[in-house]
């Protein structure tokens, strides 16, 4: 098992130092560092989030969530990948650049655009960052609300990694994973933002997770993200990406084989 810092050459596929580049230089015009490193004790090697130049809300995933985004899906392979709060496409871009490094695969993202003074901004920013980085064609934007929204969006899909972040208040995230859990594949992993009992009512969700039956592995970031699953491989994916996550690197592609290259 080997591992690299950021570039990582993925074999037939692309190399993540040219989305990564593009994503720094596009982040520095649209975006503006709102909350540093080291801002949760609970995590402090943590932080670096982003907002949107102009608007205060919504604020994105941190660096260490960013790259663990990229990893699960670099190292779980998915078809399907599904999003509830796309907010202007930063945690999409990460999980894009994840498709895009494996080479295979497509995220749905929803929003309703509800958060802030975001509105519409929220779906063009989104629009720019993904063309801009080159990952547009591994992602669609979706515009509705969950949970309603959400059978609607997948259609016949199954989900193989869904990660949700969005509304994180009253019984939102229950229903939220409520809409997502029947969409799931048995193999599949359901990543929450925000299990922070001091703020919000996400964990009444990984509670019932844990009541259905998912296993629950929850990561020290700057948000709280913790992983809902069954089947048992993730155990390993999970630590071996957020091990690389912790350093800022992108865990490297996992062939049919189990190889990595
Ligand atoms: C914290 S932001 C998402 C940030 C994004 N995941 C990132 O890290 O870049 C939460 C988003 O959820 C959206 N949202 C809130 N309630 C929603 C709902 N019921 N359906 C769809 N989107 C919703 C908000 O508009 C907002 O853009």
């Amino acid at each position: 098992m080997r591992r690299v810092h950021s570039p990582v050459p993925a074999k037939g596929g692309r190399v993540p130092v040219d989305y990564l580049q593009r994503l720094v230089e596009a982040r520095r015009e649209m975006m503006d560092e709102v909350w540093p490193a080291g801002r949760n004790s609970h995590a402090p090697w943590d932080g670096t989030h982003y907002s949107l130049k102009g608007h205060a809300r919504p604020v994105s995933v941190s660096r260490t969530e960013a790259y663990f985004l990229s990893n699960l899906v670099i190292l779980g392979r998915p078809d399907t990948v599904f999003e509830i709060g796309t907010g202007f496409g930063y945690s999409a871009a990460w999980l894009g650049m994840g498709l895009a490094t494996a080479g295979h695969g497509r995220l749905i993202t929803l929003d309703n655009y509800s958060e802030g003074s975001l509105g519409v901004d929220g779906l063009i920013a989104a629009e720019k960052f993904l063309g801009t980085i080159g990952v547009d064609e591994f992602v669609d934007l979706a515009v509705g609300s969950s949970p309603v929204d959400v059978p609607k969006v997948l259609g016949e899909r199954s989900v193989d990694i869904a990660f949700i972040d969005a509304n994180h208040h009253g019984e939102h995230p229950v229903g939220d994973y409520e809409s997502v859990r029947p969409l799931m594949c048995r193999s599949g992993a359901i990543v929450f933002h925000d299990v922070d009992d001091s703020r919000y009512t996400v964990s009444k969700a990984t509670k019932r997770a844990a009541d259905d039956g998912w296993r629950l592995a929850a990561l020290q970031t700057s948000c709280f993200l913790t992983v809902a699953y069954v089947d048992p491989r993730w155990t390993e994916l999970i630590a071996e990406a957020f091990d690389a996550a912790r350093r800022g690197e992108f865990s490297m592609v996992k062939d049919a084989d189990g190889a990595r290259s």
